[in-house]
C-alpha cells in the first residue's frame, strides 16, 4: 500500500486557542498503481487538508500517515533527520491555489526546480520542460515568461507541470481544471487519464464536479464536516441516498435520466454514463 491512513484526525490551531477539527478519524488506503480517484465534498469539507497529508506537508494531530513505509505522525521530524524530498517526489501534490506553488522568475525555472532538487542534470530537466509544457497546453514560448503575469488557467496549467516534471507514482491534483474553460478542462482530464492509463499511474483529482466524477473516476471518495463518508465506486454513489445530505449533485446524464424514468413511469435497470447508452434504455423500454 502506497499511502495509509490511520484513525487520522487534524486541527487548525488557532489564536483564540479554540482549534478547528478539518479531519476527523480518517482511515483510507491508496494503492500506487491503477486507481482514479476522485475526492469530492462540499467547501470546506477538509479535502486540501486531507491531501496535503498524502506527501507529509502537514502531519496528523492524532493518528499516522504511512507513506511508501514511512510513518508521518504528530512529532515526526521535528528534528527534520526524515528526508521527506524522496516523499514529495513519489507523491506531487499540486495545490489548489497555483501562488502557492509558483515562484521563480521564469516558467522554465518553475518547472525545473523540482527535477532539479531530485538531483536530475539542468539539460535534461529543460529538455523535460519542453515536452511537459506541451503536454499542459501551453507553447514552448511560455518558458521564458514570467509566471506572475499569465492568466489564472496558464498558472495553473505551469502548475501542474512542475508537478509532472518530478514523474511522480502518485499525482494528486486539488481542483486542477477549476478556472479553466470546457475545452482546456477536457483536455487536461483527457492527459491524466492517459497518464493513469499508459503509465498506470494512480491519479487522484479533487473536483466539484460530478460530471468528472462520472465520467472518469473508479474510486470516489466523499468528504462531509471532516469526515470520510464514502469510498467506493461512482456508481454507487449516485444511488447512494445520503447524497442530497452531503450536498452532492447528480451528473447530468443521471439527472436527465431520472426525469425522463418520472415522465414515461418506468424505471430502466441500469445507469447510463452517456446520451447513446440513454438512447438505448429508452429503446429497450418503449
Ligand atoms: N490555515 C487554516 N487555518 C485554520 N482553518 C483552516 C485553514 N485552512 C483551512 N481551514 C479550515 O478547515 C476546513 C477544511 O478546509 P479545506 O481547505 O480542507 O476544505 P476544502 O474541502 O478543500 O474546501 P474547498 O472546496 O473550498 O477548497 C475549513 O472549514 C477551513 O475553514
Ligand atoms: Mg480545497
Amino acid at each position: 500500500m502506497a499511502i495509509k491512513f490511520e484513525q487520522v484526525s487534524f486541527s487548525y490551531p488557532s489564536f483564540d486557542g479554540k482549534n478547528f477539527s478539518a479531519l476527523k478519524n480518517i482511515n483510507l488506503e491508496i494503492s500506487e498503481k491503477g486507481e482514479f480517484i476522485t475526492l469530492i465534498g462540499e467547501t470546506g469539507s477538509g479535502k486540501s487538508t486531507l491531501v496535503q497529508h498524502m506527501n507529509a506537508l502537514i502531519r496528523p494531530t492524532t493518528g499516522s500517515v504511512t507513506i511508501y513505509g514511512i510513518k508521518i505522525e504528530k512529532n515526526t521530524n521535528k528534528n527534520k533527520r526524515i528526508k521527506l524530498n524522496p516523499l514529495r517526489q513519489k507523491v506531487g501534490l499540486v495545490f489548489q491555489f497555483p501562488e502557492y506553488q509558483l515562484f521563480e522568475e521564469t516558467v522554465q525555472k518553475d518547472i525545473i526546480f523540482g527535477p532539479k532538487n531530485f538531483g536530475i542534470k539542468e539539460e535534461i530537466a529543460i529538455e523535460r520542460a519542453k515536452e511537459i509544457i506541451k503536454l499542459v497546453g501551453l507553447s514552448e514560448d511560455y518558458l521564458s515568461r514570467s509566471p506572475f503575469n499569465l492568466s489564472g488557467g496558464e498558472k495553473k496549467r505551469v502548475s501542474i507541470a512542475g508537478i509532472l516534471a518530478m514523474e511522480p507514482d502518485i499525482l494528486v491534483l486539488d481542483e486542477p481544471t477549476s478556472g479553466l474553460d470546457p475545452k482546456g478542462r477536457d483536455a487536461l482530464l483527457e492527459l491524466f487519464t492517459s497518464i493513469h492509463k499508459e503509465l498506470d499511474k494512480t491519479i487522484i483529482v479533487i473536483t466539484h464536479d460530478m460530471n468528472t466524477v462520472y465520467k472518469y473516476a473508479s474510486r470516489a471518495l466523499v468528504m462531509y464536516d471532516g469526515e470520510l463518508v464514502f469510498d467506493g465506486v461512482p456508481n454507487s454513489l449516485f444511488s447512494d441516498k445520503h447524497i442530497t445530505e452531503w450536498n452532492l449533485d447528480l451528473p447530468d446524464i443521471i439527472q436527465i435520466t431520472k426525469q425522463l424514468e418520472e415522465k414515461l413511469d418506468i424505471k430502466f435497470d441500469s445507469k447510463p454514463h452517456n446520451v447513446d447508452e440513454l438512447f438505448n434504455l429508452v429503446k429497450g423500454a418503449l
